[in-house]
């Protein structure tokens, strides 16, 4: 039977997606999951568009030539500022002028352009952060919306809306965990010939706050992000536009309200820090040197306290005494 599906009927989709048994190995061996939670979509920042803004060209069943989802294509909302057609081209275009694009300026492909990040390898969380749905609590705050905003839902759903987006898109741990999925990878450091940034950082103060639940200390993109900028706009170390470029570091300190009192030595500060002789030796060998000092002073000091130990429980003992008793005997 072929039965066409209209983009006006939208219910249609889910009809057949409800049911949790609808799966396949697809022909490369893989198991397809094609069940939609339509509570998870109802509660996703994308429960207002339509499947087929999405899915375009879905028109039949059985469904035929089904592409892949373009993150970039426009759907059927306005974006209220510009009035146009809203689409993640914004994003697109960021992410397509940072290291992350797999092309170099000339257009050609990178080494290992596998290895470079889709919008998915990002933002693969099965339930994107949930709207701030429960605003019960705000009802003071919204009233104050409708002194002017009277009519309908509009000042409380555009207040969820912009309580949801006042907020880091996500918690610091999320984010680390995203830039992990690579810069925490051996091989892929290797390929790269990256340090493990994401270890070193863990070891800094900064990261070390935020494995204690900060919400304020900077994670990778409050670092790596020009302020202002699009958080996909991450560039090389050596791009003259990047956060982290040497005249730029003490700037970016200073800029998230941090260290607004940091003069420009704070450059001089190394975040991604490991105890390699050969790139960072100066590290390798204050560490070498602590370390001696560390170990000499600990057993000079057990060495005293053990003498004075003995002298405590034997008060009387002279080392000609002890000798004495022993040939005594
Ligand atoms: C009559 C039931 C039915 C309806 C209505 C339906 N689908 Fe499907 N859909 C299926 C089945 C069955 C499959 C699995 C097909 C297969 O085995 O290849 C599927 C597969 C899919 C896939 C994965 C296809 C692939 O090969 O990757 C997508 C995406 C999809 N549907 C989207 C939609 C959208 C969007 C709509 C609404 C516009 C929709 N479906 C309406 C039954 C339906
Ligand atoms: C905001 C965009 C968006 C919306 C809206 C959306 N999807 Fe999807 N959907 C995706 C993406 C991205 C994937 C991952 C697969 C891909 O990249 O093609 C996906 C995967 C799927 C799959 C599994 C396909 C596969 O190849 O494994 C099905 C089935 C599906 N969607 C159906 C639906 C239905 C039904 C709706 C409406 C209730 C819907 N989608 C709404 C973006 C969307
Ligand atoms: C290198 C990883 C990475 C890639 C690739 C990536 N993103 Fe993001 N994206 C992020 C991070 C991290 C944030 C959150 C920034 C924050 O917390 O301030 C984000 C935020 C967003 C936001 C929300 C902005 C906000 O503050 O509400 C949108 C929308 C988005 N990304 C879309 C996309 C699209 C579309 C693509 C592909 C064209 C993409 N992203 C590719 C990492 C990535
Ligand atoms: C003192 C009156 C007043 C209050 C209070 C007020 N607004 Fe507005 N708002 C306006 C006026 C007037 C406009 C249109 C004028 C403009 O575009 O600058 C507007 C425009 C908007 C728009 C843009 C609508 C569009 O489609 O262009 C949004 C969104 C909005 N307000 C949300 C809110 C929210 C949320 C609150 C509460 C936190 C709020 N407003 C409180 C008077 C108010
Ligand atoms: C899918 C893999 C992948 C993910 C996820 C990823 N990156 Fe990358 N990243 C790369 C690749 C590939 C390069 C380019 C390495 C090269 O130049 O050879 C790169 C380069 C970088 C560089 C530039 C290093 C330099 O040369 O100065 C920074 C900074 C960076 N990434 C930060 C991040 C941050 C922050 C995140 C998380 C939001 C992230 N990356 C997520 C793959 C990834
Ligand atoms: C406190 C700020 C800060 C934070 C947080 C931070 N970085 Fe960096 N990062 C830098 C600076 C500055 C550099 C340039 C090298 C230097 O001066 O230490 C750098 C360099 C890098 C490089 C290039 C390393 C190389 O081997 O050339 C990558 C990749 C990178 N960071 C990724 C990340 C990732 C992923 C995270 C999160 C886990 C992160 N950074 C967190 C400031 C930061």
């Amino acid at each position: 039977m072929v039965m066409s599906v209209s983009s006006a009927d939208e219910l249609n989709c889910v009809l057949c997606h409800k049911y949790k048994g609808l799966s396949r190995i697809d022909d490369k061996g893989d198991f397809r999951l094609y069940y939609i939670n339509e509570q998870l979509f109802e509660s996703s920042p994308h429960s207002k568009n339509s499947c087929l803004d999405c899915h375009e060209g879905i028109k039949e069943v059985p469904h035929k030539n089904v592409k892949e989802v373009d993150c970039s294509t426009e759907c059927h909302m306005t974006e209220p500022s510009s009035d146009t057609k809203f689409s993640h081209d914004s994003v697109k275009d960021a992410l397509a002028r940072s290291v992350h694009s797999k092309y170099d300026e000339n257009g050609n492909l990178k080494d290992y352009p596998e290895d470079y990040p889709t919008c998915k390898d990002c933002h693969e969380q099965p339930v994107y952060r949930p709207l701030n749905k429960d605003v019960s609590s705000k009802e003071r705050d919204i009233a104050r919306c409708k002194t002017c905003h009277s009519s309908g839902d509009f000042a409380k759903d555009m207040y969820k809306h912009m309580s949801t987006r006042l907020h880091k898109f996500r918690s610091p741990k999320e984010n680390i965990n995203v830039c992990a999925k690579c810069h925490a990878d051996k091989e892929f450091n290797r390929r790269h010939k990256l340090d493990d940034v994401v270890a070193s950082y863990n070891e800094t103060f900064h990261g070390k706050l935020i494995q204690l639940g900060s919400e304020k200390a900077p994670d990778c993109i409050d670092c790596h992000v020009v302020r202002g900028e699009n958080a996909h706009l991450i560039e090389a170390q050596d791009v003259e536009t990047s956060a982290v470029y040497k005249n730029n570091k003490a700037r970016t300190c200073r800029g998230s309200g941090c260290h607004e009192k940091a003069t420009d030595n704070i450059a001089g500060f190394q975040t991604h820090v490991t105890y390699e002789a050969e790139k960072y030796p100066l590290q390798f060998y204050m560490l070498a040197f602590f370390r001696i000092v560390l170990t000499v002073v600990l057993y000079a000091f057990l060495l005293i306290v053990f003498l004075e130990l003995l002298r405590r429980l034997f008060p009387h003992a002279t080392i000609p005494s002890v000798i004495k008793k022993r040939k005594e005997k």
